[in-house]
């Protein structure tokens, strides 16, 4: 059934690739990002399905200019798709705090915004499905990754919580978890790589920069049939609070549910017996 899909960060990587799909299975698209022409240009031009847009995620007001436009264009939206993203590595000491709060603002803000844009539409129309693109950082901390994860993690905790805020109005949510994925993420106009400035760090900075830079390029992850398999989810009347994508997460994920089962376990003894006790 043809449905109309909004997407953000559509221009290249993974966005590029949901909305292409969209509109070859006969949906109707709107396909949004902070250069529009350069968003229709990599979906092969304009054609009646498509509709290009401006929306920095960071921008409440851009959000809100797509929605109006898509419900303009199109008259509904059935299917948010959250993907816009960008990465700020490095140690924790050496990400500046401008730059914390930078990958806050596109990775976690910037959802948000949207889907504020987009919930008035959806509750009207008592039915939406809004899908956010997570990581397996939004699950499992890694090195070099404070900024990304928290972010990430941040998400995880949105998602998780809107599903019982939306769920009376038959909007679905759904939370998705890739691993390794072969785009653009880890090119430099996706990442901020960190400049060395404490002594103690600077090896282990160089190195880690080497090591994640040559890892781009050789990601196991197909963008497309990532693409494929959220199509596929946007299309189930009962779609699944969260999708772990790519067999490296789907590892990473198991792993850490079995890791937090050890350690609430852990946590009996000294953390079972805290209740107030009034008699005391
Ligand atoms: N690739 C992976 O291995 C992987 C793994 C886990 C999760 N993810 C997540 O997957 C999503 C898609 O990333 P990708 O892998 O496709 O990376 P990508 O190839 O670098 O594409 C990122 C997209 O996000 C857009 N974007 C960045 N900041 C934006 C902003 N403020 N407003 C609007 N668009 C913005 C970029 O547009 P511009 O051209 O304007 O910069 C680009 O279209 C991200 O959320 C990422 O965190 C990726």
């Amino acid at each position: 059934m043809s449905k109309v899909i909004l997407v953000t960060g559509a221009g290249r990587g993974l966005g590029t690739d949901i909305a292409r799909q969209a509109l070859a299975a006969g949906h109707r698209v709107v396909a949004t990002g902070r250069r529009p022409e350069q968003v229709e240009q990599a979906l092969g031009g304009p054609q009646d399905s498509l509709l290009a847009v401006k929306l920095d995620v960071t921008s409440l007001d851009d959000a809100q200019a797509a929605a109006q436009a898509a419900v303009d264009r199109f008259g509904r939206i059935d299917v948010l798709i959250n993907n816009a993203g960008n990465f700020v590595a490095g140690f924790f000491e050496e990400i500046t705090p401008e730059n914390m709060r930078r990958q806050i603002e596109t990775n976690l803000f910037g959802p948000m915004n949207v889907t504020r844009a987009v919930l008035p539409v959806m509750r009207r129309q008592r039915d939406g499905h809004v899908i956010t693109i997570s990581s397996l950082a939004g699950v499992v901390g890694g090195e070099f990754t404070a900024a990304y994860a928290a972010s990430k993690f941040g998400l995880e905790g949105w998602m998780e919580s809107l599903h019982f805020d939306v769920k009376p109005y038959h909007i679905r949510t759904t939370v998705v978890e890739p691993g390794y994925f072969r785009t653009e993420l880890l090119v430099d106009a996706s990442t901020t790589w960190p400049e060395p400035t404490i002594d103690d760090y600077a090896e282990r900075t160089a190195s880690t920069i080497k090591a994640w830079k040559s890892v781009n390029g050789r990601q196991p992850g197909d963008p497309a049939k990532l693409a494929g398999a959220l199509l596929a989810i946007a299309g189930q009347e009962q779609p699944p609070l969260r999708f772990v994508a790519g067999a490296d997460a789907i590892e990473g994920v198991s792993a850490k549910a079995r890791e937090l089962l050890a350690q609430a376990e852990a946590s009996r003894e000294l953390g079972g017996n805290l209740a107030y006790d009034p008699t005391a």
